[in-house]
């Protein structure tokens, strides 16, 4: 096979993916290769996969199979993320149409696997380097106006339902002044908008400097209008993080914050490292400091041993909550983790049930969260165009997509009365004449 022109890289799963996948498209795109047009065959596919449930990671493989072409040909395959990492050889094995295997650690070696492969040699790469991949990436040239920034990686909490300390490894902070110079490269690539990601992006230090330091140096600069973090665990929301919601404008209301379960005798099983109490005591610090700020969370029903009576609980904590906006899963024992060797494994049908009494409570959670917002006037960074015309799509602090009617373009920021709340949206009219607002620091 010649060397791969053209590719595509598909990402699934958590944002941190999304990231990674943008990495690859700019180590490839560095190395010369370009994008395959829509619809068009490409050379190569790289497949930035997911293995949290058993679903997601089911579905690599039948996305692999998809690959083959109607005259019989395929691309050049790679299969990364965190299939990847947790399969490693053994991908090659379910499926021969799979060319190269790269864990989330070693995908700066793409080019020279791709090299390999494209000479018949395939290759696996599960290696988690000590030095970071960070250091053997090209530096970020695409940005649109809201964009992601990995700072933290890997997962020291052990939750046993839970792949991600086994496909990401051990936590690890990205250095204060690399986090910083890669800022520094979206900011002058247009972005407005910094999501700080890592699985565990609240135990971020670097330098003697905690995440909160690191937003509050952020925030100085001048271009760089919001700043959000995700994901939180609970035990890592410190003191300072918290008085930084109250202090730093630029740092938007809003908190992801999973709890999984009401239960504590569930949390203990699940080896949350908190209670029920504990957790809603943060959420409270955390609504004393700002007021206004959206909480959202993730559930999963049917652990191991969850009777009605944990189950019930667990519906407590939303009400006690009121979540703006939540992710709800039923639990699927994976590979490896303690959880699936755990006595008392719920019922599919009991989970069903389960899971659709919950998504009933947190949808009526989300829509009084989204008709409470109706009345208010907030600023909208906006980010895309809408389906009519003259209309443009944008986000509320809280993440709400809001459609309003402007000529502003992508990137600024308007301010917008909310007048409708829809089921995943807002609708909105303009407050005041574009431009006529100064930007506060
Ligand atoms: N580090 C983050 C994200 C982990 S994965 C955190 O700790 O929150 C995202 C979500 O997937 C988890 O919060 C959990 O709700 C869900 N999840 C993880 N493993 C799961 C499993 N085996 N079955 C069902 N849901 C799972
Ligand atoms: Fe998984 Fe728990 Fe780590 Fe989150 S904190 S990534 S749920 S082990
Ligand atoms: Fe999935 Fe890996 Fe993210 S398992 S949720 S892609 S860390």
């Amino acid at each position: 096979m010649n060397k791969p022109q053209t590719f595509r890289v598909k990402s699934f799963g958590c944002q941190m993916n999304v990231y990674d996948g943008e990495r690859m498209a700019e180590l490839l795109a560095d190395r010369g290769m370009t994008v395959a047009d829509e619809g068009a065959d490409a050379d190569l596919v790289v497949l930035n996969t997911c293995h949290i449930r058993e679903k997601a990671a089911e579905k690599a493989y039948s996305d692999v199979g998809r690959l083959r072409r109607e005259d019989g040909s395929k691309p050049l395959i790679a299969l990364a993320g965190c299939v990847a990492q947790a399969e490693g050889e053994e991908a090659r094995r379910r499926s021969a149409m799979i060319d190269m295997v790269v864990g989330p650690q070693a995908y700066h070696r793409l080019p020279e696997m791709i090299a390999a492969a494209a000479e018949g040699r395939a290759g696996v790469d599960t290696d988690m380097p000590a030095a970071t991949k960070f250091d053997a990436l090209p530096a970020r040239r695409r940005g649109g106006v809201s964009a992601f920034l990995s700072v933290q990686e890997g997962c020291d909490k052990f939750c046993t339902y839970c792949v991600v300390p086994y496909t990401r490894g051990a936590e690890i902070s990205r250095p204060f002044a690399d986090v910083v110079a890669e800022a520094e490269q979206l900011v002058a690539g247009g972005a407005r908008e910094l999501t700080l990601l890592g699985q565990n992006v609240n135990a971020w230090e670097s330098d003697g400097r905690d995440l909160a330091g690191l937003i509050r140096h952020l925030a100085s600069f001048a271009e760089l209008e919001r700043i959000r973090y995700t994901t939180s665990h609970p035990v890592n929301m410190g003191e300072s993080l918290i008085a930084a919601h109250g202090e730093i404008g630029k740092l938007m209301p809003y908190l992801h914050l999973p709890v999984q379960s009401g239960s504590d005798s569930i949390l203990r099983a699940m080896n949350r490292s908190h209670t029920v109490e504990s957790y809603l005591a943060t959420i409270a610090r955390v609504r004393a400091a700002r007021p206004d700020i959206a909480i959202s969370g993730d559930f999963i029903v049917g652990f191991p041993g969850e009777s009605e009576a944990d189950f019930e609980r667990t519906l407590q904590v939303v009400d006690a909550v009121g979540y703006a906006a939540a992710f709800s899963f039923k639990y699927s024992p994976r590979p490896g983790t303690p959880a699936a060797g755990m006595d008392g494994q719920v019922a599919a049908e009991v989970m069903d049930e389960r899971l659709q009494r919950l998504n009933e409570r947190l949808q009526h959670h989300g829509r009084a969260f989204n008709q409470g917002c109706v009345g208010k006037t907030v600023d909208v960074l906006v980010e895309k165009k809408g389906r009519r015309p003259g209309q443009m799509i944008g986000k509320s602090p809280w993440l709400q997509s809001v459609f309003v009617e402007t000529a502003a373009g992508i990137g600024e920021m308007i301010r917008v009365t909310l007048t409708e709340a829809l089921p995943n949206s807002l609708g909105g009219v303009l407050a005041e004449p574009i431009g006529s607002r100064v930007v506060s620091v």
